[in-house]
């Protein structure tokens, strides 16, 4: 019940394809953690603090801390029934969750508003691109960052609309995984990477990687660049740059090619 299913969006390519100058108000990211000052230094930096400047993205910070119960500033205690590591608490959890009013449109409701709760959690669903299209049509979207061994079930239960793993590996907690998931998700909306041209042709759109590229000089350390990209030949530069996307693709990742054939056999 936790992990409400990830249903395909229509919206999310209509909203990539729409200018900034129509889009809605700045999608909301909201990010709870015990350790909040870890978000500022990347999210005030580059293509992220041009997205905030310019109306397109808002980041807020939540210290789960303030919400502890007791004198102590206690978050975390030990699991029911033994084991080891620490858990974070339910009622601090749920208390700096309802902080952030992540409010979810009711049933029949007219709002287009969509809210989703994310638990940063290596058992989460694994994160890609097309998850980061999908939670781009969002209007708001809270990270839960967790530390220790895990989180009381019952936050899950109660709160958590996706639990997301950006690998299968484990880190010491939900930060660094919720600002990979807010910078994949803040480039795809309209007007955040200038050119929204360099966003439908990055690697991963449509399922294979990008195609090699240069620059000049012309030629660097004895290596010369292809000549077809010298003769001006667009069609010609088209057909090789398609071949050399599927090459890389098969060559460097046989699970995506994979995909990219099987997407291909059925369409
Ligand atoms: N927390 C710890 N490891 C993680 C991972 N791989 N993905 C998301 N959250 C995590």
């Amino acid at each position: 019940m936790a992990h409400r299913p990830n249903s395909k969006n229509e919206l999310s390519s209509k909203l990539l394809s729409r200018s900034s100058a129509t889009r809605r108000k700045p999608i909301e990211f909201c990010f709870l953690s015990l350790f909040p000052e870890v978000f500022p230094p990347v999210l005030e930096t580059s293509l992220l603090k041009r997205a905030q400047e310019n109306g397109l993205a808002k980041y807020s910070f939540v210290q789960i801390r303030d919400f502890a119960q007791d004198k102590h500033r206690k978050v975390d205690d030990t699991p029911y029934g033994g084991g080891e590591g620490m858990l974070l608490k339910a009622d601090v959890l749920y208390a700096a969750w309802k902080s952030v009013g992540p409010r979810r449109p009711r049933p029949g409701s007219k709002t287009k508003a969509k809210a989703a709760t994310i638990l940063l959690s290596p058992q989460g669903k694994k994160f890609d691109q097309e998850m980061a299209k999908e939670f781009a049509s969002y209007s708001k979207l809270v990270f839960v960052c967790g530390h220790y061994e895990g989180v009381d079930e019952r936050f899950i239960d109660l709160c958590v609309d996706f639990e997301v793993s950006i690998g299968d590996y484990v880190l010491t907690g939900g930060e660094l995984p919720a600002l990979v998931m807010a910078d994949a998700i803040s480039r795809l909306i309209p007007g955040v990477v200038g050119n929204a041209r360099s966003v439908s042709g990055d690697s991963l759109e449509g399922d294979l990687l990008k195609y090699p590229q240069f620059t000049r000089p012309r030629e660097f350390q004895g290596l010369t660049v292809p000549d077809i990209l010298m003769g001006g030949n667009h069609k010609a530069i088209q057909t090789w740059r398609q071949k050399e996307m599927e090459e890389r693709t098969r060559l460097k990742r046989p699970d995506l090619w994979e995909k990219y054939l099987r997407k291909k056999g059925s369409g």
